[in-house]
């Protein structure tokens, strides 16, 4: 596993060093919004991985410090921070993924929608510089409403010429952290061999975990499916009112993020692999969509179908459609604002 794998990490550096000279390729990995509460568990966790080379720690302020914090750690990545818009080029160049967790968090009682009207002119103003200083990197999509803010970042690459529908992903991977810990803790099963796919968008009743397709395969009752269920699409909420004013999931998704970054850097490095992620699809009718993906060299190498779903899961897919669909044109329609 990733953590099992970062720990020793950092306790064999020498053996980690020798390797990433010899047989590891270069990868430099951004985080943007790298002071955050996000941001600075992942920037931790990427410098513990031992196929990230170079590490770009980015934020409008606070940088300086997490970087030089972060890079004592006797790990291979060399870190660098970068502090305020005019060094966000200079943080962007040559990166092969960014991570994006730049942005508000929800209180309690607020949506994922309702952090749209500061987040997305965020990320548009990420996007613009990646286009322009790193154009061919894989972005990690994390600020929410991730269902609004993926469709966002494509028609800012879209208008700079630069959109490779390959290389653009809604982070979705701490629904599946949670859905695979929830499964496994029910059933008494050992989380490490668990795996439950988890498809549609990230918000609320967008986010559809499969159970049926869950393994290894248990027999669930109707009132243990729709338990789980609900719990994974509460997930967020669960931990914003446990949080109390004091923000949202900061630790899970960090270790979620660093999952799907590694993920997306074994890919490139010819590691083929699936993971779960909203990306641009034509699976449904809806342009972007959750579902698993084989990532690899190029990012997306293939989107896979739904597979057969129980009634449930497709009542579940006929509910969140209309939500969905709102999401992501509420997205285009920020960039390209109809007058
Ligand atoms: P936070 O407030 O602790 O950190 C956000 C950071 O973004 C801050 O350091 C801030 O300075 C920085 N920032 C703001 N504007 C920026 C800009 N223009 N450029 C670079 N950095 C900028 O928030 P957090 O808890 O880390 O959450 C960040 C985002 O991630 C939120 O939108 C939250 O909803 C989202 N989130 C998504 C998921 C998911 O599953 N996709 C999970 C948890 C949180
Ligand atoms: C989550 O799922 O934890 C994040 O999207 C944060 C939130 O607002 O719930």
């Amino acid at each position: 596993t990733l953590l099992k794998r970062s720990v020793s990490a950092a306790t064999s550096t020498q053996t980690t060093r020798c390797m990433s000279s010899s047989s590891t390729p270069k990868r430099k990995v951004a985080v943007l919004g790298a002071a955050g509460g996000i941001g600075q568990p992942l920037g931790l966790l990427m410098k513990l991985n031992p196929l990230v080379t170079d590490l770009s720690l980015y934020d409008i302020a606070g940088t300086p410090g997490v970087a030089a914090d972060i890079s004592h750690v006797d790990t291979g990545a060399r870190v660098e921070g970068f502090a305020g818009e005019q060094d966000l080029g200079e943080a962007l160049k040559g990166c092969d993924v960014v991570i994006i967790p730049a942005g508000v968090p929800r209180k309690p009682g607020m949506t994922r929608d309702d952090l749209f009207k500061i987040n997305a002119g965020i990320v548009k103003g990420l996007c613009t510089a990646i286009a322009e200083h790193c154009p061919g990197a894989l972005v990690n999509m994390i600020s929410n409403p991730v269902n609004s803010t993926v469709p966002i970042a494509a028609e800012v690459f879209k208008q700079h010429g630069t959109y490779d529908p390959r290389k653009l992903f809604g982070v979705t991977t701490l629904d599946v952290v949670r859905a695979r810990t929830f499964y496994s803790s029910l059933k008494g099963l050992s989380v490490r061999e668990v795996n439950v796919p988890v498809v549609g968008g990230h918000a609320g009743i967008t986010i559809l975990p499969l159970f049926s397709q869950a393994s290894p395969k248990v027999q669930l009752t109707d009132d243990e499916i729709e338990a789980l269920t609900k719990r994974t699409q509460d997930g967020g909420t669960e931990v914003v009112q446990a949080k109390a004013g004091k923000g949202s999931a900061t630790l899970s998704m960090a270790y979620a993020g660093a999952l799907f970054a590694e993920a997306c850097i074994k890919g490139l490095n010819g590691e083929e692999n699936i993971q779960c992620t909203y990306v641009a699809s034509n699976i449904t009718d809806l342009p972007f969509f959750s579902s698993k993906v084989r990532l690899g060299k190029n990012g997306v190498e293939e989107v896979l179908g739904l597979g057969t779903l129980s009634d449930y899961e497709q009542n579940g897919l006929d509910a969140l459609k209309e939500e969905l669909r709102s999401s992501i044109q509420k997205g285009i329609d920020f960039v390209n604002p109809q007058h």
